[in-house]
């Protein structure tokens, strides 16, 4: 026993205890920085003949599975559902704009057919879809590529508003004009196999 009443083990114990638990909170930490979500583009809608443009274009069909990745207020997978009766995700990292996609949804009453999830479109599984939307950035797209080439089944389409997919051939390019205002969409498809 010492003077301050704590044995010498306790103490060597507590010590290697506590240096354990903070390594321990810094490796989370640092693992949390890790896996923290990034924002792949800022907040640009699409103009709403461009979508109806932009699924015309990716031959969407009725009972056809789209994904919108970064879905900002909903627009897309809204007009999927209703004009193309298409079921439909969208992805957004945004808690304010998912929950206005989502009232968006719900006041159109497609519920049924419309899923919108909040969190990293990095993070989703896209192996179900016919079709991916994206209104992102080169640099999104290309950060977005391996995942595409991994999880998407043969010949689904990908169809991006404004920015291409370096490395990919696209299958069509169409030029288009709203609101005075020309926009680019570009469509790819992925091999049938
Ligand atoms: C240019 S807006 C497109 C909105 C909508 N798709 C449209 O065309 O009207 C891009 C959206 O992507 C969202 N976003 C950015 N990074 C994201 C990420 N990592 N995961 C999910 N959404 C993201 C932004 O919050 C924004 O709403």
């Amino acid at each position: 026993m010492r003077p301050s009443g704590v044995p010498t083990w306790f103490r060597r114990s507590s010590a290697v205890a506590l240096a354990g638990v903070l390594l321990a909170g810094a490796a989370a930490g640092q693992q949390r920085r890790l896996i923290q979500p990034q924002k792949l583009a800022p907040y640009v809608t699409s103009p709403q003949p461009i979508v109806v443009k932009m699924l015309e274009i990716a031959g969407l069909k009725h009972g056809e599975m789209l994904y919108d990745l970064g879905c900002g207020d909903g627009r897309i997978v809204a007009t999927a559902a209703k004009e193309f009766g298409a079921k439909a995700v969208g992805v957004e990292l945004s808690p304010a704009l998912a929950k206005r996609a989502r009232e968006a949804v719900e006041s159109q009453g497609l519920q049924q057919q419309v899923k919108i999830i909040e969190g990293d479109m990095m993070g989703v599984d896209l192996s179900s879809a016919d079709v991916v939307a994206l209104y992102l950035l080169t640099e999104a797209n290309e950060q977005l590529r391996p995942k595409l080439e991994k999880e998407l089944k043969p010949g689904a389409r990908v169809v991006s508003l404004e920015f291409r997919i370096k490395g990919w051939k696209p299958a069509r390019v169409e030029k288009v004009e709203a609101h005075r205002h020309p926009y680019t969409i570009y469509l790819y498809q992925r091999p049938q196999k």
